[in-house]
């Protein structure tokens, strides 16, 4: 839930008509039954009148049979291949959250829908269309694309798009935190509603097609066929919508000693925080330690995606590299990293952060991408 839009032709009043001829279908689109969230929107064609379906088997996500300890993954070696359909490939997961990495070789015109999971997408490399009955949303590097459960969508991308895709069961929503009582961002957070882009509204898709929804249940896919685009929205009202945010549109929040990764909070669900690691000055005391403790993050597993810059407290990490710092195992600053980092006075570093509060488990793929000699790259 972000602030209240309103776009296209929408009725005096909900739940009424204004045309008799040309009765309008309205659809409530909402979270969390009919207590969270919502929208309504107007299509021109009953959103229900689907001309077949199929249910098509996928692979089903298997975590690995291995310990679970400190990791790091080289998703950037990732080859391409497939569309949003077939391509996303799940990397680290629990009961209530997922990591998905796509790196597609194609575009693909019909549309996906995620019956269970709210999407977090970040673009890590690529510009593109992220196109919905809601309007369209341009993206570039650096965007994050709140996607919620159960829309509709499709996306056109560059040649070079490389999408990390956060899935949560549980909603993901703004740090409550963040807003005052009228659910305004407050001053002093780390991005304000001017930077949340809600879709351009565009005219209704009218005609006749072909045109197919799969709708994600994680382990298949229900295909429903239509005659009509799903994208035949001619007006829409409410607070539940899918929105862009760039990091370059960010302020990091900085101190004079080291702050810890919840004051770099983006979005976050029962389940998980979602933070982004900003460039941004560092600490300003005049004997500050600019990068992290040693710590054993008890409670949660950490995850970081390193997005681009030059990463001082890691050795060996590139852009696309993904380290899983497990509850219970210390972990800290390699060696060399305090002495390296004293006197630096800032970072471009970019990074995407999950803090989830189940373990956030290696699956098979994932396993493919592990680099075995990360838990000894503290060794002396
Ligand atoms: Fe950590």
């Amino acid at each position: 839930m972000v602030y209240y839009v309103r776009n296209g032709k929408v009725p005096a009043s909900r739940h009424t008509y204004d045309d008799r001829k040309n009765l309008r279908r309205e659809e409530l689109f909402g979270e969390e039954s009919f207590e969270g969230a919502y929208s309504l929107l107007y299509h021109l064609y009953e959103p229900t009148n689907s001309s077949g379906y199929r249910v098509v088997n996928r692979n089903v996500d298997k975590y690995a049979d291995a310990a679970h300890i400190h990791r790091h993954l080289l998703t950037g070696n990732s080859k391409r291949g497939g569309n949003i359909l077939n391509g996303r490939h799940t990397i680290l997961m629990n009961d209530r959250v997922k990591v998905q990495i796509l790196v597609p070789s194609e575009t693909t015109n019909d549309f996906y829908r995620n019956a269970d999971y709210e999407m977090l997408i970040f673009v890590h490399e690529g510009k593109g269309n992220f196109i919905s009955p809601f309007g369209n949303i341009d993206f570039s590097t650096g965007d994050y694309i709140y996607v919620p459960k159960g829309t509709t969508f499709r996306m056109d991308y560059s040649e070079d798009a490389y999408f990390l895709i956060l899935l949560s069961k549980d909603t993901l929503k703004i740090p409550p935190r963040y807003l005052n009582n009228y659910g305004q961002l407050k001053e002093g957070t780390p991005y304000y509603t001017r930077d949340i882009r809600p879709p351009k509204f565009n005219k209704p898709e009218t005609g006749n097609g072909k045109f197919s929804i799969h709708v994600d249940f994680d382990s298949y896919y229900v295909v429903q066929d239509f005659k009509t685009s799903p994208l035949d929205v001619e007006g829409w009202d409410g607070y539940l919508y899918p929105f862009a945010i760039s990091v370059h549109d960010m302020a990091p929040i900085v101190g004079k000693l080291h702050m810890p990764p919840p004051i770099h909070e983006t979005m976050s669900s029962r389940s998980m925080m979602v933070a982004t690691f900003l460039p941004r000055k560092y600490d300003f005391h005049e004997r500050s330690i600019p990068i992290s403790y040693y710590h054993s993050n008890v409670d949660v597993d950490e995850f970081l995606f390193y997005s681009s810059g030059n990463f001082m407290s890691r050795k060996g990490i590139k852009p696309g590299s993904v380290t899983l710092h497990v509850r219970g195992l210390t972990h800290g600053p390699q060696p060399g990293a305090v002495e390296g980092a004293l006197g630096k006075e800032g970072t471009d570093e970019l990074a995407v952060m999950i803090e989830t509060y189940d373990p956030l488990r290696l699956t098979e793929y994932g396993a493919t991408m592990d680099e075995p000699e990360y838990m000894k790259s503290w060794s002396q």
